[in-house]
């Protein structure tokens, strides 16, 4: 007795998925061994441009020649890399944090040209000619900055995570000179997340160090 169904054997009821009829199953196939086929012919063809299209998919890049701590740098980067990468992967300064990586949480403060910004949204390549203070570079050989030593002074931080980016924001909060309330300095340090609370003398530590100025 024969198990072959009739190419005209009954219809999916709506709704279900449709089996292949014999008839659509050696078109198929046979479309798919042909496609298979050619495929290995070009393959042959296109491993003769593998390297021009591995040349076309690499990342674009760009020279920057920027004064990180007053130490000249010059390098070749892929113009994706942030600030924030640029000084921990490449000049091996792990002192700026890596939190949230996204702008949200102001650990990654440093300065650039003397203004406070979040590495982790600034573009290396676009600092060229650049003069970039981390928290590496602003003790004097052993002498601490004066906010550095009011922090430890005032035991202004916990874990000590959000600390780097604190003291540079703070310096930069001094220098603009928003510091004339604990109000103010609230304020403008807003940029800047403490996980642990240290809120209160972290802002008594710009306070003091702004009026010992
Ligand atoms: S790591 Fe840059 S703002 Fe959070
Ligand atoms: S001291 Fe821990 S996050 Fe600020």
């Amino acid at each position: 007795m024969s198990t072959e169904l009739p190419e005209s054997y009954g219809s999916p009821p709506d709704g279900a998925a449709s089996a292949p009829s014999r008839r659509t199953f050696i078109a198929t196939t046979t479309a798919v061994g042909s496609t298979v086929m050619a495929g290995g012919l070009v393959a042959g063809a296109s491993l003769s441009g593998a390297a021009e299209a591995s040349a076309a998919e690499a990342p674009p890049s760009g020279r920057v020649s920027l004064t990180v701590n007053g130490k000249r740098h010059a390098t070749v980067i892929d113009n994706r890399t942030s600030l924030l990468d640029l000084l921990r992967e490449h000049f091996g300064l792990p002192g700026t944090k890596k939190g949230c990586n996204a702008g949200a949480c102001g650990a990654c403060t440093v300065l650039v040209d003397g203004r406070r910004v979040n590495s982790c949204l600034t573009l290396a390549v676009r600092l060229d000619g650049a003069e970039v203070t981390t928290i590496e570079g602003l003790a004097d050989g052993d002498e601490l900055h004066p906010l550095q030593r009011a922090f430890v002074d005032l035991d202004a931080f916990q874990c000590g995570f959000c600390t780097p980016g604190q003291i540079m924001s703070g310096v930069g909060c001094i220098e603009e000179g928003h510091t004339g309330s604990h109000e103010e300095i609230r304020e403008w340090m807003s940029g800047n997340i403490c996980r642990c609370g240290c809120y209160v003398k972290i802002v008594r530590a710009v306070e003091q160090t702004a009026r010992g100025k």
